[in-house]
């Protein structure tokens, strides 16, 4: 059994409040785990933690054998961690296709210049990112019909699936053997 996200002692204090009191696990490659608790336990407190939006005031967490305890929120998200948030967070006048091709952009490798001349390698890669956004609506069960709508225009429900699609579109690590990736 491989671990891939540890939480080791976890603590994350605001001033005297403690809102993440000392927290041990371990998830699993290929496991499906929730976090419940009443409003106010700590559960967002807690993701904040491991996505680099906060860093705790005491303990480790470790992804895939290594610490990423307090590093920024991108390299987290480069490492394999995709999440989503509790408030809709996409963008809402752009269409459904380009908040997930945003989500694939930080695999993408073309250069600010290369983006202005646009070579043949880029073109390239550019539909293969655009077919990789729609399959993955298909798979968030949004499908390609939709895929030119505002965000803003779908309603509440599918906005959450359009939030899962992107969070997919970075290509979050879902083993460790297959995961390891540059940077
Ligand atoms: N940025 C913050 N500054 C101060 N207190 C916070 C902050 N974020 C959360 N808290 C407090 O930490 C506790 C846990 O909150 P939270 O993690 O949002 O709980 P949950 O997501 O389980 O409802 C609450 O008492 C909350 O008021
Ligand atoms: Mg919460």
């Amino acid at each position: 059994m491989t671990v891939l996200l540890k939480a080791d002692h976890v603590t994350k204090k605001f001033g005297g409040l403690t809102a993440v009191n000392r927290v041990d696990f371990e998830i699993e490659v290929g496991m499906i785990a929730g976090l419940i608790g009443p409003n106010g336990a700590g559960k967002t407190t807690f993701f904040n933690n491991i996505t680099g939006l906060y860093t705790p005031t005491d303990g480790t967490i470790y992804f895939d054998g290594e610490p990423i305890t307090g590093l920024k929120p991108h390299v987290i998200q480069k490492r394999g961690i995709s999440r989503t948030f509790q408030n809709i967070r996409l963008f809402g006048q752009l269409s459904a296709l380009e908040n997930v091709l945003v989500g694939e952009h930080v695999r993408l490798h073309g250069s600010i210049l290369e983006a202005f001349f646009r070579p043949k390698r880029v073109m390239t890669e550019e539909a293969d990112a655009k077919e990789k956004a729609l399959k993955i609506l298909d798979f968030v069960g949004l499908g390609r019909k939709i895929a030119e709508q505002a965000a803003r225009n779908l309603p509440y429900g599918s906005q959450r699936r359009l939030e899962i699609a992107r969070a997919l579109a970075s290509d979050p690590s879902c083993s460790c053997s297959t995961s390891r990736r540059p940077g």
